[in-house]
C-alpha cells in the first residue's frame, strides 16, 4: 500500500546558519534556524568559526526540529542535505551528519544543490503564497550569489546571467562596512533606508554586458564618496546616515531591475520569483510589486522566513526529489562550488 504522508528531514549548513526542518510532504512542520552570532565581531564569516559552530549547534537543532513537529526519527522517510555550493568545512558537517543518520535509519539520503533551494523554497504549499508557473525567471539574491535563472520546470534550469564579481548581498554588508554598520549590514541599511532620501546621493551604475552583473565597482565608489565627504565633515557618516543608506539602496535595486527588465525582455517570459537573504530586502520587494502594475509582470516573493538560509527549503527540493526516486549514492562528497 502507497504511503499517504512522506516526511523529509532537510539540514543546510553552507555558510554560518544550521537548520533543520521537518516537511511533511510540501507543508512544513518545523523549521529551526540557528544562527551564528559570533561573526559579527568579525565583520564577516569567518570559516574556521563557522564549522565549529555546526558542528555545537547540528545535534540540538535536529533534536528541536523533530521535536517541533511532533514525529519520531523512526518516521522519517528521507534526509535531504546541502551539498554545495558553500563554504568547505561548514558543509561537511552537514554532510557527515546526513550520511550518518541516513544510514543509521536505513532510509534515503538525497542531495541538494543551495541555490536550487533558493528558488524551489516557492513550492512550500503555504496559505496565501501562490506557486510559480513554468517557466519562470528566478532571481536570486544572497550574501553568496547573484543570479538570473530561467526555470523551466523543477530540475530545468539554466543560469541566463550572474555577477562577475561580488553577489549584491556583498555590496550591501561592503558598503555597511565602510558606513561602521554591523555585520551583515543588508538588513540595518534596509530599515534605514526607509527613512532616508534615495536620491541625496547618486552613485553610478556599473555598465557590463548582457545579464550579468557587477558590483565591486559600486563598493569602491562608496568608499571613495565616504572618505571625501567625511574629509570635509567628519560627521558626516552620522549626519546623513539614513540618506546614504537609502541612496545606496536605490542604486542597488535599479541595477537588480534594469537587468530583470532586460530578461523579461530577451526570454519573453514575464513571471518572476526572487529567493535568498536579500530578497528579505523592502525596496526590492516594492519594486517587483510596482512592477505588477506597471509591467505587467506576475511576481513571487517568498515569506520572510524562507529568505535568508534556511532547512525548509532544502527538504522541499527533497520532497521533489523524493517523488522522482532521486536519492543519492553514500559516497556522495559537500561540493564547495556546485554549479545550478
Ligand atoms: O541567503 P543568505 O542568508 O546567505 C547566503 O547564502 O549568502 O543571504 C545573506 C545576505 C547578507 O548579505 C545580508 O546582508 C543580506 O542577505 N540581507 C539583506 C537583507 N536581509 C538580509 N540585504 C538587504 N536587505 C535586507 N533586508
Ligand atoms: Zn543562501
Amino acid at each position: 500500500m502507497k504511503k499517504e504522508n512522506i516526511y523529509i528531514l532537510g539540514i543546510e549548513s553552507s555558510c554560518d546558519d544550521t537548520s533543520a526542518a521537518i516537511l511533511c510532504n510540501d507543508q512544513i512542520l518545523s523549521n529551526i534556524v540557528a544562527d551564528q552570532k559570533i561573526h559579527t565581531e568579525y565583520g564577516g564569516v569567518v570559516p574556521e568559526l563557522a564549522s565549529r559552530a555546526h558542528q555545537q549547534n547540528i545535534v540540538p537543532v535536529v533534536h528541536q526540529a523533530i521535536a517541533k513537529a511532533g514525529i519520531q526519527k523512526d518516521d522519517l522517510d528521507a534526509i535531504a542535505f546541502t551539498r554545495g555550493p558553500g563554504l568547505m568545512g561548514s558543509l561537511l558537517v552537514g554532510t557527515s551528519f546526513a550520511k550518518s543518520l541516513a544510514y543509521g535509519l536505513n532510509i534515503p539520503l538525497i542531495d541538494i544543490n543551495h541555490m536550487q533551494a533558493h528558488i524551489l523554497a516557492h513550492f512550500i504549499d503555504e496559505k496565501d503564497h501562490k506557486k510559480p508557473l513554468f517557466p519562470f525567471l528566478a532571481m536570486t539574491i544572497s550574501g553568496g550569489h547573484t543570479q538570473i535563472v530561467k526555470v523551466n520546470d523543477y530540475f530545468d534550469m539554466k543560469v541566463i546571467g550572474e555577477t562577475i564579481d561580488d553577489a549584491v548581498g556583498e555590496a550591501f554588508d561592503k558598503s555597511g562596512k565602510v558606513l561602521g554598520l554591523g555585520y551583515p549590514a543588508g538588513p540595518e541599511i534596509d530599515k534605514r533606508a526607509q527613512l532616508g532620501n534615495p536620491k541625496a546621493y547618486k552613485f553610478t551604475k556599473p555598465k557590463v554586458e548582457g545579464l550579468n552583473f557587477s558590483f565591486s565597482g559600486l563598493k569602491t565608489a562608496i568608499l571613495y564618496f565616504v572618505q571625501r565627504e567625511t574629509k570635509a565633515n567628519p560627521n558626516f557618516i552620522e549626519e546623513h546616515l539614513n540618506d546614504i543608506c537609502a541612496s545606496i539602496q536605490y542604486t542597488i535595486i535599479g541595477i537588480l531591475m534594469d537587468k530583470l527588465k532586460l530578461a523579461v525582455k530577451e526570454t519573453g517570459i514575464n513571471h518572476i520569483a526572487i529567493g535568498g537573504g536579500v530578497s528579505a530586502n523592502s525596496g526590492i520587494r516594492k519594486a517587483l510589486k510596482d512592477a505588477e502594475s506597471k509591467h505587467g509582470w506576475t511576481t513571487y516573493i517568498p515569506k520572510f522566513e524562507y529568505t535568508t538560509d534556511n532547512a525548509a527549503m532544502i527538504a522541499i527540493v527533497g520532497y521533489l526529489k523524493y517523488l522522482k526516486k532521486d536519492f543519492s549514492d553514500f559516497d556522495v562528497m559537500a561540493t564547495a562550488r556546485l554549479k545550478i
